[in-house]
């Protein structure tokens, strides 16, 4: 603790102190009154001891004054004024003030002691109860509750996200019992968590208003990178500004208004071989649903064999994937000769013009087909214009491992088509934090967090288990959210999906119906035991109807929350898992409860291009080749004598006519 703090709390308890000693009674009544108003969170507890207290006093004192004029029958009763300040201390007064103060105490203390009890019947939800029931102490029956402020203390911080302070940051998760919570199982978790989190919400549930935002002000008290998705470009606008403000460099990857924003190329951002393995498939995993069998392959293959061509042997203005596009409407002998004389020019790599040669050695036409539709999500000429800058005019990616910055990749609304490309964005993101790490002997030197709303538009990253599994220690967080768990598992299959949850500490779910992501919340909240009273009476005969009712209290296991209790839960609250602590169950906390909330709203900007100005560029592609008519029947021989339009699952071995050029360049086959 600083002398500034020192020095605050001394002159606090100082005053506090000659409070008490002026004015004790009066400090004791707003003791109560505060007490109740802290237990109750309403506004309205609070005048249950302040009235009754008043009431109390003034009845009192009426009672004293009625005694002394009925003392005073037929003579002079002393007058005596009523002396309110009086009651607030202990000075000597006379007796119908006295006695008033002893009713002003009374009153507070038992207002208090009312709004307590009202207080506790009204909670259904909290560390002592289940849906209303009173939690019992027995094993047997079950052993979860909801966990109260100190069963979470160990790994939490209360209180508004802070700037200047070791865990002003972590996860805002909402409130309990009226206090902000925020999350800090990498700082606070013995041994450290990652700082991953899960978010689970139907549509209008709070995900960005009650989530992204809050954590997004956390993040940044934290001096945090962040990389945020915005599914409908508001976030940019209203974050940006204020987080220049906090010094951070922002920019922009704006999928919705492509104009508006900051240009990145994934053709000419890889590096080797596996960089463009992993994105040739992410785009085409991730362009259709059918994802895996031979002709995926060969449009893999295929798009592997023209990234190879474009880097090689084309201008970087050109090295773009709109101009994949342009090549696949090459005539394949033009693109074979083009191929030949990069590789025996020594500016094609082996590996390129081994893909081509899978590539073309059979069903070629399927192949160029296949990979048209699914690049045809890149002819729009805005997205293609993003995906084609030039080294030193595209985002680089790693700068966020190395410095305070936050990135937003703004989305429209249907980003469903989207996914290739925001795959392969975020697969090179991790690679280029992850290989900043390593060379920062394993930790990035400014700690990067990802609030991936709609995760589910991102597609399919690759290698997402592996990162998601091995980013704690480098300083990345990952908080994604999902409308519902088969989002997941429709992206990344079933075991994926339950390895990603699994290495996720928190889980929060707002509210929603799907019935996968409630049964799994529900399973996942498990059971208390609590005692229930059951009413009992004997019927068999008419006056056995007179009886007492016999009411039996006994111990039952009854889940925290059933699946459709879940779906039905009330729309501000929330319940959160979280590893090696009882679960919570919190109200929702919108962003503009927070201090920081009033700077933001005044700094943010009204439109887009405010925050990221219009940069417009001619988008070059590669010359069309001279196409002259092919005879027929050569070009048929030419692919191996496939019949056009066939599809078979084995593979061609490819005609003489092959293995002649092969020879050619390689040599012939020993
Ligand atoms: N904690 C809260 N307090 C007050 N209002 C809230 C809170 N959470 C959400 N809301 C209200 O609900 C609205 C919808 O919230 P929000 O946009 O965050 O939902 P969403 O789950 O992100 O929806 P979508 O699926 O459309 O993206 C907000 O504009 C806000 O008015
Ligand atoms: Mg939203």
């Amino acid at each position: 603790m600083n002398k500034v703090k020192i020095a605050t709390f001394a002159v606090i308890g100082l005053a506090g102190l000659a409070l008490v000693a002026a004015l004790p009674v009066g400090v004791l009544v707003v003791a109560a009154a505060f007490g109740a108003y802290r237990y109750s969170r309403r506004a309205a507890a609070a005048l249950f001891p302040l009235a009754l207290g008043v009431g109390l006093a003034l009845a009192f004192w009426c009672a004293a004054d009625l005694v002394s004029t009925l003392k005073h029958l037929g003579g002079t009763k002393p007058a005596v004024p009523l002396d309110v300040a009086g009651w607030l201390t202990m000075d000597v007064l006379d007796p119908a003030n006295r006695a008033a103060r002893v009713g002003l105490v009374l009153g507070a203390l038992g207002g208090a002691v009312l709004a307590l009890a009202r207080g506790r019947g009204g909670e259904l939800h909290d560390e002592r109860h289940v849906h209303g029931l009173r939690v019992a102490d027995s094993a047997a029956k079950g052993t979860r509750r909801w966990a109260g402020d100190k069963d979470i203390s160990h790994v939490v911080e209360f209180g508004p996200p802070r700037m200047g302070d070791k865990f002003g940051g972590g996860i805002v998760l909402g409130r309990l019992k009226g206090r902000i919570v925020r999350a800090q199982p990498s700082l606070k978790g013995k041994p450290p968590l990652p700082g991953h989190v899960m978010v689970a919400a139907g549509t209008g549930a709070g995900k960005t208003y009650s989530f992204v935002v809050p954590n997004a002000i956390a993040a940044a008290c934290a001096g945090e990178s962040i990389v945020l998705t915005d599914p409908k470009g508001e976030l940019t606008c209203l974050l940006a500004p204020w987080l220049k403000a906090q010094g951070y460099d922002v920019y922009v990857f704006n999928l919705q208004y492509p104009e508006w924003g900051d240009r990145w190329n994934p053709v000419l951002e890889c590096r080797d071989d596996e960089e463009v393995t992993a994105f040739a498939t992410a785009i085409v995993h991730n362009a259709a649903k059918d994802s895996s069998g031979y002709f995926v392959m060969k449009e893999i293959q295929l798009l592997k064999a023209l990234v190879y061509l474009l880097r090689a042997d084309f201008p970087p203005e050109q090295a773009h994937l709109r101009s994949v596009l342009s090549l696949l409407a090459w005539p394949v002998e033009a693109l074979d000769e083009r191929f030949q004389e990069a590789y025996r020019t020594g500016r094609l790599p082996r590996e390129g013009l081994e893909e081509w040669r899978g590539a073309v050695s059979s069903n070629i036409d399927n192949a160029v087909s296949g990979l048209t539709a699914k690049l045809g999500v890149v002819r729009a000429e805005p997205v293609a214009k993003l995906l084609a800058g030039v080294p030193g005019q595209m985002i680089d990616l790693s700068a966020l491992g190395r410095k305070k910055a936050a990135l937003f990749c703004v989305l429209p609304v249907n980003s469903g088509h989207l996914k290739p490309v925001l795959a392969t964005f975020y697969y090179f993101f991790f690679r280029r934090l992850y290989g900043l790490a390593a060379e920062r002997r394993g930790r990035l030197p400014n700690p990067t967090r990802f609030l991936l709303d709609e995760f589910a538009n991102i597609g399919q990253v690759p290698g997402f288990v592996e990162v998601i599994s091995t980013a704690r220690s480098m300083g990345i967080q990952i908080q994604f959210i999902l409308q519902g768990l088969k989002q997941l598992q429709s992206n990344y299959g079933g075991n994926d999906a339950e390895t990603i949850i699994s290495n996720c500490p928190v889980r929060l779910f707002l509210g929603g119906d799907d019935r996968t992501t409630t049964t799994y919340f529900s399973q996942q909240l498990g059971e208390a035991a609590v005692y229930s009273v059951s009413e009992s009476r004997d019927v068999t005969m008419p006056w056995d109807r007179l009886d007492v009712t016999k009411r039996r209290e006994t111990v039952v296991r009854r889940a925290l929350m059933e699946p459709e209790e879940l779906a039905g839960m009330d729309s501000m609250s929330a319940v959160c898992l979280m590893r090696w602590c009882l679960p919570l169950y919190l109200t929702k906390l919108g962003w503009e409860e927070l201090p920081q909330a009033k700077e933001i709203k005044e700094l943010a900007a009204s439109t887009l291009a405010d925050v990221a100005p219009k940069k417009d560029f001619k988008l070059e592609l590669p010359e069309m080749p001279e196409i002259e008519e092919a005879p027929k029947p050569d070009r048929d021989r030419k692919r191996g004598g496939e019949k056009k339009g066939s599809r078979t699952d084995t593979a061609d071995t490819g005609g003489d006519e092959d293995r002649d050029w092969l020879d050619d360049l390689f040599g012939p086959a020993q």
